[in-house]
């Protein structure tokens, strides 16, 4: 076989982790779409169960479909290995309950996605973990001051949402490494195809699936990656849960059984999938494989499409700000040109002139923009985050993951771009006349 470690992306994105089916020869990886799998016999059985041999045994925790999703994501962000979820909300919950239980506390930026925001204040809370939210994710002393005798991870996204901001890997993960905790990022939006985040620090990645990934608007689940470098074994009397014997896994320690390379993504198969559950259907991964094989192409699409938009935009008449890396007003446009040469993914915001109205107007009148809250779809998509994804945050934990009133969010899809420009301008049009309406019965 040749070098796959080798492989350039494009290669990996299409290759990594599948071969033909050894029974029937098939080209394309098949839907495993089975509960169980037969042991060949007893000792099988056994050694499967000691973690002494790799297999499949029960869907719940692997799946040979799943496992090739897995393989590639690991493999195009360059990891050691990665646990497939149902959800990109599963995938952060497990990256944090692997390492941190009751009576521990967490470091993460406030720019962050409003559900995992409310995963951390709320669901993390009365698990009896406690969150320390940073407010400037680019202060490297507000995450020094953080960090308490019982913290277990810092965690941010390497573009936020929907603020658009660049986070700076190599800062933060040096401060984490001297801290002694790992750096969890989630990387959805930027994908590995615009950022790498191992190659600057960081230890363990995550992603919503559903997202870029899947690509196509289908499908949700989640990833986690694991990076392989973080010393565990050094950091003993932090991290038990993966050093000391586990007595639910026969008293395995899993930094003794697997290495530190490995320890934390078996981990958390091997007992948060075991007990917990949130196992990804077959078929569901295999339509996220069909996503993957055409990631870069997609990407590069997208990105071009998203970039020649924040412009446009940046020049219109009706609107007041464009959030955007990829623009030089950007505050992350130095951090864009150091972390995402290739661009700086598709979501983007601003605000209209007009205010909310203007806003609500706008998204009601688009049609190729499909209003609905999502990010990631080959189609383009409108919405309005203040009544929808952070509708349940107040207005100031609103503004504080950068979400103001009459914000609009735009996750350019793949269309021409010249269709989009017309249809949000037929937007822009109605936008207008429901503030001149406005402004002549006032
Ligand atoms: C950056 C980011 N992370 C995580 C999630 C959660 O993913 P999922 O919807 O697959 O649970 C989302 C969803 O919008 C997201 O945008």
């Amino acid at each position: 076989m040749t070098d796959q470690e080798n492989w350039q992306f494009e290669t990996k994105q299409v290759h990594s982790g599948a071969q033909p089916d050894p029974t029937t020869n098939a080209r394309a990886v098949p839907i495993y779409q089975t509960t169980s799998y037969v042991f060949d016999n007893t000792e099988h059985a056994k050694n499967l169960f000691a973690l002494a041999e790799f297999g499949n045994i029960y869907t719940r925790i692997q799946n040979p479909t799943q496992a090739v999703v897995e393989e590639r994501v690991a493999a195009l962000e360059g990891g050691t290995g990665a646990l497939l979820l149902a959800s990109g909300q599963a995938a952060a919950t497990f990256a944090v309950l692997n390492i941190a239980e009751s009576g521990d506390h967490i470091v993460s930026s406030s720019s962050i996605y409003g559900g995992t925001y409310n995963l951390f204040k709320y669901t993390l809370a009365k698990l009896g973990i406690e969150v320390t939210f940073v407010e400037n994710q680019d202060d490297p002393e507000e995450w020094r001051r953080a960090v308490r005798p019982n913290t277990k991870l810092f965690f941010a996204e390497t573009i936020g949402n929907p603020r658009i901001n660049v986070l700076d890997i190599r800062t933060v993960s040096d401060v984490a490494h001297e801290s002694g905790v790992p750096f969890i990022v989630d990387n959805t939006i930027a994908t590995p195809y615009l950022i790498r985040p191992f190659e600057h620090g960081a230890d363990i990645v995550i992603h919503s699936a559903t997202k870029y990934l899947g690509g196509h608007g289908t499908t949700i689940g989640g990833v986690i990656v694991d990076g392989g470098s973080f010393e565990w074994s050094k950091n003993v009397a932090r991290f038990p849960g993966l050093t000391e014997p586990d007595p639910s896994y026969h008293g395995a320690s899993y930094t003794a059984a697997v290495g530190d390379g490995l320890a934390y993504i078996i981990k958390a198969r091997v007992q948060l999938l075991r007990d917990i559950g949130a196992a990804i259907a077959p078929h569901s991964a295999f339509l996220l494989l069909q996503g993957i094989e055409t990631l870069s192409l997609r990407i590069e699409r997208h990105v071009q499409n998203a970039q020649e938009i924040a412009e446009w935009l940046d020049g219109h008449d009706d609107v007041s700000v464009v959030y955007y890396a990829g623009l030089p007003t950007s505050p992350w446009y130095s951090a864009a040109n150091t972390y995402a040469r290739k661009g700086v993914g598709a979501v983007l915001s601003f605000e209209l002139k007009g205010g909310v109205e203007a806003g609500k107007a706008l998204v009601d009148n688009v049609e190729l923009f499909s209003h609905l809250v999502n990010i990631g779809d080959v189609r383009s998509l409108i919405s309005h985050p203040a009544s929808t994804t952070h509708s349940q945050l107040t207005p100031e934990q609103q503004l504080t993951t950068g979400v103001t009133p009459g914000l609009v969010r735009l996750s350019v899809g793949i269309e021409n771009v010249a269709d989009l420009k017309a249809d949000l301008e037929r937007g822009f049009a109605a936008a207008r006349e429901v503030v001149a309406a406005a402004r002549a019965s006032a």
